[in-house]
């Protein structure tokens, strides 16, 4: 039989080579995607928001976030290519897989994580360019004293320090996505 390289003892779990602790529980998760949705709801009604996911980490908490939005809203994706360029930071990221016209939309984006803010600071500065209504960003996590932007999410589930977690949507080496909880990396 295939093992999985993830193991599971309690609050702890081994993906490839390294141990991971319980952090925030599925159930603290969902408690707060209904305070946030129940936010983002009053936020957004009558401007039939068009909800973006980051691909791939965002794909959780974005269907948990608008299968509790009690209205007629949008669900797209996208996907941040980053590249080593030359820009300021080292880095540049495009923007693939946006089909639908934004202009004049209220325009919420998704992400998993917001680290240094990077990859979240450049697609705002890409969006905005498409002339959006308004543009937001509600994050899962968000890990304040790793800032290297002037950025402030306007929609935080969690804020964590500056340590790898995985977990709902985040992974480590391609896995991990698939724990309902959050787990952090623990200290050898
Ligand atoms: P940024 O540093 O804010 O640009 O984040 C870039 C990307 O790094 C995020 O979208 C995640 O995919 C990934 N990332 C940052 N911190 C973590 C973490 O703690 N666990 C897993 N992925 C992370
Ligand atoms: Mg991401």
């Amino acid at each position: 039989m295939l093992q999985t390289p993830t193991y599971k003892l309690q609050d702890e779990v081994i993906v490839h080579d390294k141990h991971f602790r319980i952090k925030i529980t599925s159930e603290e998760i969902q408690q707060r995607v209904r305070e946030l949705a129940e936010r983002i709801s009053d936020d957004y009604r009558d401007k039939n928001p068009l909800f973006i996911g980051v691909l791939t980490g965002a794909a959780i908490f974005t269907v948990d976030l608008i299968m509790n939005i009690p209205y007629n809203c949008e669900l797209s994706f996208l996907r941040v290519n980053s590249y080593l360029g030359t820009d300021s930071t080292g880095m540049v990221n495009s923007v693939i897989g946006l089909k639908e016209d934004i202009t004049n939309r209220h325009v919420l984006i998704v992400e998993d994580i917001i680290d240094t803010g990077i990859t979240a600071g450049h697609l705002i500065d890409d969006l905005r360019q498409k002339n959006p209504a308004s543009l937001k960003i509600a994050t899962a996590l968000f890990k304040p004293k790793a800032l290297k932007r002037n950025l402030t999410p306007d929609y935080v589930g969690f804020e964590v320090e500056p340590e790898f977690v995985i977990g709902y949507g985040l992974d480590y080496n391609g896995h991990g996505r698939n724990l309902k909880d959050i787990y952090v990396l623990k200290q050898e």
